[in-house]
């Protein structure tokens, strides 16, 4: 059974065109998930990180959205010219700055389920 240390859940979420949300698909997310497949193999990370397909996170106006657990490290914007930094920044247990969503934008409740203190 395959234990990754990371998940990188890539929004593909597909809308119709007329959707005022927009989505992920028509910004190119099934590309970028492509992408993090390739460059995770690049780097020796296949088998350790794992690219997921996710329908909608819930940041449309963000998209191509990632987020990256267990570090709940949110990107927007992400292309796929953005996947090697973000893979490379993950192998040295950082974050690509300039592409995270700040949590002042971002949708949901700050806080933990449990009650307990959040990351
Ligand atoms: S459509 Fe991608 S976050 Fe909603």
């Amino acid at each position: 059974m395959a234990r990754f240390h990371h998940h990188l859940f890539v929004c593909e979420n597909v809308r119709p065109p007329e959707s005022p949300r927009g989505c992920c698909a028509a910004k190119g997310g099934g590309d970028v998930r492509a992408r993090f497949k390739e460059e995770l193999e690049r780097q020796g990370l296949k088998g350790l990180v794992r690219a997921n397909s996710a329908g909608c996170l819930d940041q449309c106006a963000h998209g191509v959205t990632v987020v990256v657990y267990p570090e709940q490290t949110w990107y927007g914007g992400v292309t796929v010219a953005d996947v090697p930094e973000i893979v490379a920044a993950l192998r040295e247990g950082k974050a690509v700055e300039r592409l995270r969503i700040p949590d002042a934008k971002l949708t949901g409740k700050a806080g933990a389920v449990d009650g307990g203190a959040t990351r």
